[in-house]
């Protein structure tokens, strides 16, 4: 049974920002399980916009006292920042990078290695396929690869059966579906 902390557990309870292309509460409450189960060093998503996956994350990091979140977002929804749930005791555990994904995935050296990723940026079978194979490079083993939105096209179960001898756990939430990959 996986104890939240106060701070985790009211957002956990308050929210609900499907409307605004965020992960569904369930969706969150998976997230927030397997930050705290898996412990991890260096988590990195793409695609911000409202900040509901990004709170989960880093509200789970702080809970473990441990963590860097790393998150990726051209800001193309939204041309102002607007995420107010982002609070100051949250970002000394974040690094925003505002840029393409494809782009600053494409810059980081081969010896950086994350131990979950999750994709929410852009849903095109393109970037899809190149941001879980940028993920299969650079997570370490028994690490997570994770996405929102993998029923919008056939990238997650193109790329999940090009790889299914690595996988050795998964999840599916509706649209939100990860796998645990031994390298
Ligand atoms: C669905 S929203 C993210 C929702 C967020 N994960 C949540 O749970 O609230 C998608 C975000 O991806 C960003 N985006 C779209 N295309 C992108 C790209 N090619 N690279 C980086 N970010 C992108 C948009 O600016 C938008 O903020």
């Amino acid at each position: 049974m996986i104890e939240y902390s106060e701070d985790l557990k009211f957002w956990l309870n308050l929210t609900d920002m499907t409307k605004l292309g965020g992960l569904a509460p369930e969706q969150n409450k998976k997230i927030a399980d397997l930050i705290l189960d898996e412990k991890p060093n260096i988590v990195l998503e793409t695609g911000v916009f409202a900040g509901s996956s990004t709170v989960t994350i880093l509200e789970a990091l702080k809970q473990l006292n441990n963590g860097i979140l790393y998150s990726i977002d051209d800001m193309s929804l939204i041309k102002k920042f607007t995420c107010c749930y982002i609070t100051e005791d949250l970002k000394s555990r974040w690094i925003f990078i505002k840029d393409k994904s494809q782009h600053y995935l494409s810059s980081l050296k081969d010896d950086f290695i994350i131990d979950i990723f999750l994709h929410d940026s852009e849903h095109t079978y393109d970037n899809m396929r190149f941001e879980y194979f940028w993920a299969m490079e650079h997570v370490k083993s028994n690490g997570w690869v994770v996405s929102h939105d993998t029923h919008d096209n056939k990238a997650w179960d193109d790329f999940c059966e090009k790889i299914k001898c690595s996988i050795v756990d998964s999840f599916k939430i509706h649209s939100l579906a990860g796998v645990k990959v031994k390298k």
